[in-house]
């Protein structure tokens, strides 16, 4: 009876910020200047196991993407692997030219860490691997394209699973020494890093609920664990690069958080919301006082004594570790797709213990919100809009980058749902910055259709379709693809579609 008022309350709630019958809900107002700044930069990002392929290719060491495709093949919807993918290893060239055009300004991709170190470890170093973006980065410049380079993606050296990956402290002094590489190799040319991508995603999927590689079942627990190694890991990295390398080659290092914003009417639950989600990395990066949330602190350490631990399953940093993550981003990526209503859980959710159990809030859609072909993903702009303002009152409006935004689909080349999702969240962008936020850039996810991870190539993203059953993997613009174009070109959001 509660659960069905509650429903009507939201849908009621939502209903007055929708748009009206004969427009779509994947709509956003639009308010003030109808331009995007001048040196607003745009972008589209690729993950090198989404799309490289190649995977065995001149002395590339097998990733946990690898072994997780091969070894359990059940685990993808369609059974397919990375192991060609949309070839761009060898096809660098087609990306290029879909690039150019499409007018970007940056161009997100990925490093195969296994590529650079095949054993993830510094004795492995793979020349041809460190050739290979060399080229790539080469030819970005020569096209007028600044690369945005991912360190890590998801596909963590295999070797280095076998001593524990994430969940092992020595993680830190791995990645520190291939960061170190990449900036040595790339870091006269590349002005712009991402040390991590969705560390909440990756450690919840790979070490909590087992569904990602390497299929640890150790919810509230050791996911917490490889959450604070992820942290530790990047700051640790900015720091190298602040001392050692940003005197000569001033560019930015910055981590990619996925996010989503959670709506409610009472402020205490939105924050509440927020600090479990974003602020797990946010907090330690950005805030005024460091260290994970109050809430997550104080909560977790409760219920874990409850549970009959000696220690916490999230013991704050300690006050060296505060000082060393305060402060150490130079902007903040935003993965943002969707978002949630959310309101206190009427029961237990989740696993004891676990993520879902600590965070304690019901998460809710609305029927009348657009979804893609993802489960998970529904339309929502005003989240977008919101989760700006969110940063900009809660971390001192710092720099911010949309890293990742989009919209999956079955493939179609006329794609007018996703030219709608894409032109609703840039409008919420551009209100955002209307309205002070420090948004520098967006961009899209992703260039080409790829491998949705479990979703296999079930589940489409692409500004460009693949041909997956030639051998020569050709792309084809989307109808989508021409519209970000004209929003490049005009910096501003065509109504017409
Ligand atoms: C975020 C991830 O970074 C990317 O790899 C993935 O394909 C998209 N979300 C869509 O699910």
């Amino acid at each position: 009876m509660l659960l069905v008022f509650l429903i009507l309350l939201v849908g009621s709630v939502i209903s007055q910020c929708i748009a009206t019958k004969d427009q779509t809900t994947c709509s956003h107002p639009a308010k003030g200047n109808p331009k995007f700044p001048s040196n607003f930069t745009f972008g589209v990002a690729t993950a090198a196991y989404q799309i490289e392929g190649a995977w065995n290719i001149d002395g590339k060491g097998p990733s946990i993407w690898d072994d997780f495709t091969h070894n359990y093949p059940h685990m993808i919807d369609d059974r397919t692997t990375g192991d060609i993918a949309a070839d761009s290893y060898h096809r660098f060239n087609q990306d290029l030219k879909a690039l150019k055009e499409l007018k970007v300004t940056h161009y997100r991709f990925s490093i195969s860490w296994s590529r650079i170190y095949p054993t993830g470890d510094i004795s492995s170093r793979n020349q041809k691997g460190i050739d290979y973006y060399n080229g790539v980065i080469d030819k970005l410049l020569a096209n007028g394209i600044q690369p945005m380079v991912t360190m890590f993606h998801f596909d963590l050296p295999f070797e280095l699973q076998k001593i524990g990956g994430l969940a092992n402290p020595l993680i830190i002094n791995y990645f520190v020494t291939y960061a170190t590489e990449l900036f040595e190799n790339y870091g006269d040319r590349v002005k712009s890093w991402v040390t991590l991508n969705e560390p909440l995603l990756y450690c919840k999927s790979g070490y909590g609920e087992a569904n990602y590689p390497p299929q640890i079942e150790g919810a509230g627990i050791i996911d917490y664990l490889c959450m604070d190694h992820s942290l530790k890991a990047h700051a640790a990295v900015y720091r190298v690069y602040k001392s050692r390398f940003y005197n000569r080659q001033h560019g930015k290092v910055g981590i990619a958080l996925d996010s989503q914003f959670s709506l409610s009417n009472d402020s205490a639950v939105v924050n509440r919301a927020m600090q479990y989600n974003l602020g797990f990395f946010a907090h330690p990066l950005f805030s005024k006082s460091g260290g994970y949330p109050k809430i997550l602190v104080e909560e977790i350490a409760e219920n874990s004594l409850k549970e009959g631990r000696i220690e916490s399953r999230l013991p704050d940093l300690s006050g060296k570790w505060k000082h060393i993550i305060k402060g150490a981003a130079d902007f903040v990526g935003i993965n943002y797709y969707t978002s949630r209503y959310v309101v206190r859980a009427k029961t237990p959710n989740g696993k004891n213990p676990s993520l879902e159990r600590d965070y304690d809030l019901d998460e809710i859609s609305d029927p009348k919100w657009t979804r893609g072909l993802s489960r998970w993903l529904y339309c929502v702009p005003e989240g977008m809009e919101s989760i700006l303002k969110f940063i900009r009152d809660e971390y001192d409006n710092v720099e911010v980058i949309i890293t990742e935004n989009g919209y999956s689909d079955k493939g179609d080349l006329n794609d007018l749902d996703r030219i709608h999702y894409l032109k609703s969240h840039l409008q919420a962008v551009l209100n955002a910055i209307n309205d002070g936020c420090n948004v520098r850039g967006y961009i899209y996810w992703s260039l080409i259709d790829n491998f949705e991870w479990q979703r296999g190539y079930s589940v489409k993203f692409g500004l460009y379709s693949v041909n997956m059953s030639s051998p020569a993997k050709e792309r084809t613009p989307k109808k989508s693809a021409e519209y970000y174009r004209r929003i490049i070109e005009t910096h501003s959001i065509p109504d017409d579609i």
